[in-house]
């Protein structure tokens, strides 16, 4: 397993959100966490990246024990994040944004570098001088894409990655996510846009209050009109 998730809870201050998730993901598997607004998602990619301590639970990746290890230790045990709302650095420029992020991995057979992030995103290499703040929504979301790869990640986890771009561009960044997974990187991805989620993605864990309500393949969740219908309101 490359990750494997037992009875994860968590929540903020007193309030609980998360009730005991158990999931696992093999190399090179695309799985999504699926469910309606406020059901835990960014919660639990909180706890998987360190920026949220769980209260009970573990979380196990890459052979080590992870939960409530600081995020610069889970990036470097190779978990790469593209948080909500992107969280770029609007006042570095974006070769700033990229250099700084980069870890190298002397082990890594085709590593990701900067000129290799940029021969991926060109249009990255075109604002390098720019600052965040004036990058388009799109650019700033290959920008956190890109920053997520100079860390030479294991597992991508991209949180909402096509929010609040035009069609055009959310289909770019989907062919850019198809790319990456035919190099065999392992992935979890959350989105509301569900037909691109269901071709993308091998598996599928749909989270309802802090819980996993429903888990199976794309095809089974297709098929399956009930748990679309309770659970992601469609
Ligand atoms: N920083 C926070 N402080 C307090 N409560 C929070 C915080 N962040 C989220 N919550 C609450 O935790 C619950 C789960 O939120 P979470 O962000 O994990 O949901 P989500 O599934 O990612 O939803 P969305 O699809 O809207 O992104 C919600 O009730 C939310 O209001
Ligand atoms: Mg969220």
């Amino acid at each position: 397993m490359l990750l494997d998730v037992r009875s994860l809870e968590a929540g903020y201050g007193p309030s609980q959100v998360l009730f005991g998730p158990s999931f696992s993901i093999r190399e090179g598997e695309v799985v999504t966490l699926l469910g309606r607004n406020g059901m835990g998602k960014t919660t639990t990619v909180r706890c998987l990246s360190g920026l949220l301590k769980p209260m009970r639970g573990e979380i196990w990746f890459n052979g080590k024990r992870i939960d409530g290890a600081p995020p610069h230790a889970i990036a470097h045990a190779g978990l790469g994040l593209v948080p909500e709302g992107r969280r770029i650095f609007a006042n570095l420029s974006v070769r700033e944004n990229l250099q700084m992020a980069g870890i190298r991995r002397p082990d890594r057979r085709d590593p990701w570098s900067f000129e290799r992030v940029l021969d991926f995103f060109p249009r990255l290499s075109e604002r390098l001088s720019n600052g965040g703040n004036q990058l388009s929504g799109g650019e700033q979301q290959m920008l956190a894409i890109g920053r997520a790869l100079m860390t030479n990640p294991h597992l991508l986890v991209l949180d909402e990655a096509t929010e609040g771009l035009a069609p055009i561009i959310r289909q770019q960044i989907w062919a850019k996510l198809e790319a990456l997974k035919a190099t065999g990187l392992a992935m979890i991805v959350i989105d509301k846009e569900l037909d691109a989620l269901v071709r993308f993605a091998d598996r599928h864990f749909v989270v309802e209050k802090g819980e996993i309500v429903w888990r199976g393949d794309s095809a089974a969740l297709e098929a399956d009109q009930n748990v679309q219908d309770a659970y992601l309101g469609v």
